[in-house]
């Protein structure tokens, strides 16, 4: 028997050169929307996606990777069905869960209990199925009395903890999730993981997004890579974010100078980080390290009047570990009010304890109890440690040793 029909019992998610348009400036403020009527028509179109084709099978877990607005969750909404290819053709065979937004198809003024009957009638559930699923997705999302609380007073990480109970409550075929494990604690990130993980034993197709190279290849057989709106790699995890890692340090190195580029900035903009820098501690710039003070400092710029914003950095390892996460709100500071146009430096100082190997300094300015940011530079500048000997861990700090 000829294959084609063979090969689609396979496949769980098929794209054939899809491409997908939006017309720039779609979900601009009012004043911008007003001077986009006077632009003329069609120059305003932008392709978030170019010509990508490729195909998942059933049971295989697949991560999709690259830089803010790259695509990533353009593709996902694509395969979920809210958005339309502009060009192409996708196919998808199974049950859908997807999680791709913080929230999407809850309602704020209903409670956690309201919101898991209204979440679980759009995932296509019968009352009577969410009904016999309450009492372990309550159980699961670890709500408690929380369940009875309207969910806009909710935080973040106990939205996600709501919507991914649910979505795996469902009994997907395939599992989408983009992003959002990331604002929940360890120790539900952790629960998740072995969600996931039961469920790639069960055969459950997942396509996971996520700027974290670790979870991604804890969770992933295969990845692909876009840039740019293309499918620039697919292969296995460890070759696709070899190649990620190695591009992205390129891109930032030539980026460190003139930290303008949109490509690796993401929240509101309502802030602008302007320069990240390493020095020692008598202020010199440097960016090699032994065991001493590092200093760590960056500029920012209030593009809005801001009320006790938190400054924050993550410091990560070549591999993509977080071997550092300080900020302000965790320190207990207050830092003031800022007037539009204001421009202040943060810097943090501490003895450098890592052990050899090269840094990358993501700093941040945001809100909210840190849910919201002005403006979060991944992975914005770098600095190398070297020591007189390497311990082949993360630490390497002074200690003894007794023989007796
Ligand atoms: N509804 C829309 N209207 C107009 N442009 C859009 C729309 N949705 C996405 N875009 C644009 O398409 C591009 C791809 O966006 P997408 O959200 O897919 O990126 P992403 O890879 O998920 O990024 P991130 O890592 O920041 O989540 C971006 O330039 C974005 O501004
Ligand atoms: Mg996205």
């Amino acid at each position: 028997m000829l294959m084609s029909s063979n090969m689609s019992n396979n496949s769980a998610i098929k794209f054939n050169n899809v491409s997908k348009k939006f017309r720039k400036g779609q979900k601009l403020f009012l004043k911008e929307a007003l001077v986009d009527l006077f632009r003329p028509k069609g120059k305003g179109d932008f392709w978030a996606l170019k010509d990508v084709s490729f195909q998942i099978n059933k049971g295989e877990s697949v991560g999709i990777i690259g830089t803010n607005g790259s695509g990533k969750s353009t593709i996902l909404k694509l395969i979920a069905g809210v958005l339309k290819p502009t060009q192409g053709k996708i196919t998808v065979e199974g049950r859908i869960s997807p999680l791709i937004e913080l929230g999407a198809g809850f309602h704020p003024e209903l409670t956690g209990r309201e919101n898991i009957y209204l979440n679980g009638t759009i995932l296509g559930l019968s009352k009577k199925e969410i009904e016999e699923k309450f009492a372990e997705i309550v159980e699961f999302s670890g709500l408690g009395d929380f369940i009875d609380t309207p969910i806009k007073h909710y935080s973040s990480g106990m939205y996600m903890r709501l919507g991914f109970s649910i979505a795996v409550h469902t009994n997907p075929d395939i599992l989408i999730i983009d992003e959002i494990l990331a604002v929940g604690d360890m120790a539900f990130q952790n629960k998740c993981f072995g969600k996931i993980n039961q469920f790639k034993d069960q055969g459950v197709t997942i396509i996971f997004v996520s700027h974290s190279m670790e979870a991604v290849r804890n969770v992933c057989n295969k990845v692909l890579l876009i840039y740019d709106g293309r499918l620039i790699l697919t292969g296995t995890s460890d070759k696709v974010i070899t190649g990620y890692l190695e591009s992205i340090n390129t891109q930032t190195r030539e980026d460190n100078k003139g930290l303008d580029k949109d490509d690796l900035r993401r929240g509101d903009g309502k802030a602008k980080i302007i320069d990240v820098r390493t020095e020692d501690k008598k202020g010199s710039k440097r960016n090699l390290f032994a065991e001493e003070i590092i200093r760590i400092s960056f500029k920012v710029k209030f593009l809005e009047d801001a009320t006790d914003p938190i400054f924050g950095i993550v410091i990560k390892t070549s591999d993509d570990k977080v071997a550092m996460t300080s900020n302000t709100h965790l320190l207990g500071i207050k830092t003031g009010n800022f007037k539009k146009g204001t421009e202040k430096i943060v810097s943090w100082e501490f003895k450098n304890y890592w052990d050899n190997g090269r840094y990358s300094i993501s700093p941040a300015v945001a809100y909210k109890n840190g849910l919201n940011f002005y403006t979060w530079r991944e992975n914005s500048a770098f600095f190398s440690v070297k020591k007189p000997y390497s311990t082949g861990s993360l630490l390497n700090f002074p200690h003894f040793i007794n023989i007796k």
